[in-house]
């Protein structure tokens, strides 16, 4: 992972109504899709929630990307609630008043890591659904810690993947199941696993590779929406394990990281296995709490980008519940609300940046 450039702060309040806006056809929302409620505003937010319910690119206040002085404005319904996010990552740390008591633990593959031992899925876990820098308020964060940022091979994280498969299946059956989405945000670039495996690491073969294969395709035909991060190694994304799968598995949403001048980020793998961009740089979320403090970090990359598809998703599950069990379709309905066209350097795949649709 990149250094960090980090600092706490305290938390900040968020969200004045705005009144309710009836009937404002956005271009995605005429036709099939349903039409936007009451909208709320927040006025403290970071950039890139601005940038996503905005169709115009973001004018940096007091020349400070990092200010949390940005407008996101965003339907009631689409706070996701009720949603259920699995975060494959590094755990959640749980605890964090900004998950405002929805983020809880489901599986761990470190039986003494209930919590989160990097940081890096609570960060994750921020952009989807945290009070002060989500995308969606009111989602369940279901934290699916596959020890992001220690060691790791295909075994654990197929393992971690049925779990989500087997809490999803579970869920669906409830009444108050509104919908499961599901954010990858770990990557292996095709180069190390091709060394690992010729170097006998059996966590690494073909067998192990087709197994995650077919646990994301599993999950994906089950009805869980599934967002990935293609990588930070500049590449071709097609390079990049789980990324390739969409070239097999279409319904899977990989993003890549736009900046706050809409250019894709010089890190941000590329290409045709890249479907969408979303605001990845310079984005402030929650990180773990620290002698009590609720902590707060800066910081950049695809695994940033990602989880506000993973919001997005989650808010039209609400929106859009005939698309509560069709990935391939929430794709389509996702791909045609963005802004088509914006991101520069987007380098032959998803120049296609992620938008609400809701502010002008
Ligand atoms: C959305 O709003 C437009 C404009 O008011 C209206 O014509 C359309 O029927 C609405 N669609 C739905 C699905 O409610
Ligand atoms: C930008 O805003 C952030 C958040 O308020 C603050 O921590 C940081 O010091 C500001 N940077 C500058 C250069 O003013
Ligand atoms: C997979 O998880 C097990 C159980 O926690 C752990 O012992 C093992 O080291 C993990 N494998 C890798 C490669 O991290
Ligand atoms: C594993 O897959 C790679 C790449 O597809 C291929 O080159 C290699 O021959 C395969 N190895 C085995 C043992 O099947
Ligand atoms: C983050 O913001 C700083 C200050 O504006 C800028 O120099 C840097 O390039 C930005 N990082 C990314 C990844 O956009
Ligand atoms: C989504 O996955 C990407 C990479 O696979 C990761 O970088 C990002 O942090 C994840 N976001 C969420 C919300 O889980
Ligand atoms: C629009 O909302 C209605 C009522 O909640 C729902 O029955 C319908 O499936 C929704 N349309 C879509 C495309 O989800």
């Amino acid at each position: 992972m990149d250094s960090y450039k980090g600092f706490l702060l305290s938390l900040l309040s968020i969200t004045s109504t705005l009144g309710t806006v009836h009937g404002i056809p956005t271009p995605q929302e005429q036709g099939k899709f349903n039409n936007s409620t009451t909208r709320i505003q927040q006025s403290n937010a970071p950039w890139n929630l601005q940038r996503i319910s905005s169709r115009n690119t973001v004018t940096p206040v007091n020349n400070n990307v990092t200010a949390l002085a940005y407008t996101y404005q965003y339907d009631e319904a689409a706070t996701g609630a009720g949603v259920d996010v699995y975060i494959v990552d590094s755990g959640i740390d749980t605890k964090h008043p900004d998950f405002e008591g929805r983020a809880k633990m489901l599986f761990t593959i470190e039986p003494d890591q209930e919590l989160d031992g990097g940081g890096h899925g609570t960060f994750v876990a921020g952009v989807v659904g945290s009070k002060s820098y989500g995308v969606a308020k009111k989602v369940n964060l279901l934290s699916v810690n596959v020890n992001f940022g220690g060691d790791q091979d295909f075994v654990n994280s197929t393992k971690a993947i049925n779990a989500v498969l087997a809490n999803h299946n579970e869920r669906r059956n409830q009444k108050d199941f509104k919908g499961s989405v599901m954010n990858l945000s770990w990557g292996f670039q095709r180069q190390l696993v091709d060394a690992s495996r010729d170097a006998g690491f059996s966590g690494f073969d073909n067998k192990t590779i087709g197994e995650l294969r077919s646990a994301i395709q599993r999950a994906s035909e089950a009805g869980v929406h599934i967002t990935i991060a293609p990588g930070n190694d500049g590449k071709d994304a097609c390079d990049d394990y789980p990324a390739m799968f969409v070239q097999d598995i279409p319904s899977l949403i990989t993003v890549g990281n736009s900046d706050i001048t809409d250019t894709r980020a010089k890190n941000s793998d590329f290409g045709r296995c890249v479907d969408i961009h979303a605001p990845g740089s310079n984005v402030t979320s929650t990180w773990l709490l620290t002698g009590g403090f609720p902590g707060v970090r800066v910081d950049s990359g695809t695994s940033f980008a990602a989880p506000a598809a993973a919001g997005l998703i989650a808010g039209e599950l609400i929106r859009q519940p005939g698309l509560m069990m069709k990935p391939r379709e929430m794709k389509q309905h996702i791909l045609s609300m963005g802004i088509r066209g914006a991101v520069k350097d987007a380098e032959r795949g998803g120049n296609i940046l992620l938008n609400t649709g809701l502010m002008g």
